[in-house]
């Protein structure tokens, strides 16, 4: 998989070659552009903004320097993702549907905007998604790249030494993962919950998928809303 990623802040996109990201690259698995917005600009002031029509507060980022930076980075199989607060949710299906893409180029905006145009034009050669991480507001689109690429990344065969903990994770089945526990036996007074080293592996499993839907009852009750009745067991309903 390749990513490009246009921005005016690229030093702010530098984590993106560290860790776990850092390693696929080394190991081949993605490549990653990271570009300079202002690159395209052909004014002495690399100006990106201007005034909006209409009037009101900030500024919004020019259709002309975007519409080049856009006709050089993407090719005939991009998918164009824009972050925006006004934008659909990114969630984990998103995810491991980008995780199936050839190309995915992001396009970091400030977060009063781009020209509107410049999706609209896009969306003639391209699929293009605007896409919100959460309903907060960032000071641009380079934070939420961050997140969107992580999320989309650790799903690729190969990225994450054991394939076994992307398929558990929060979410996979619709439900929030439950409690984690390692060694000692008791810390600080605290034990940990006895069924877990009971050995029983089939009551381990009912024990966390108790907990999971537990957790989703008290933390995200919304969650619940959303399974499918079909994935939920006579067990579950009592929980
Ligand atoms: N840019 C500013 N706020 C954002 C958000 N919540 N999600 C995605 N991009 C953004």
């Amino acid at each position: 998989m390749r990513i490009d990623v246009v921005t005016i802040f690229p030093e702010y996109l530098q984590p993106l070659r560290a860790a776990l990201l850092g390693r696929a690259i080394e190991r081949g698995l993605i490549e990653i552009g990271v570009h300079d917005l202002r690159d395209w600009t052909h004014d002495v002031h690399r100006a990106v903004d201007d005034a909006p029509y209409g009037g009101g507060p900030g500024m919004v980022m020019k259709p002309q320097v975007w519409g080049e930076a856009l006709d050089d980075v993407c090719t005939e199989r991009t998918r164009l993702v824009v972050p925006t607060p006004a934008g659909r949710p990114f969630t984990q299906e998103l995810a491991h549907a980008y995780a199936a893409e050839e190309h995915l180029v992001f396009a970091c905006g400030r977060y009063e905007g781009i020209d509107q145009r410049v999706v609209t034009d896009a969306a003639r050669r391209m699929p293009v998604d605007e896409i919100s991480i959460g309903d907060y507001v960032l000071v641009g689109g380079e934070a939420a790249v961050l997140v969107m690429v992580e999320a989309v990344v650790r799903l690729l065969p190969g990225v994450l030494g054991n394939p076994v903990s992307a398929e558990q994770d929060s979410f996979s089945d619709g439900l929030l993962e439950g409690p984690s526990y390692t060694r000692p036996e008791v810390w600080r007074e605290l034990a940990v919950p006895e069924v877990l080293r009971s050995g029983n592996h089939a009551l381990i499993d009912r024990w966390r998928r108790d907990q999971a839907l537990e957790r989703t009852y008290r933390r995200r009750p919304d969650l619940l809303d959303k399974l499918d009745e079909g994935s939920l067991d006579s067990r579950d309903r009592e929980v």
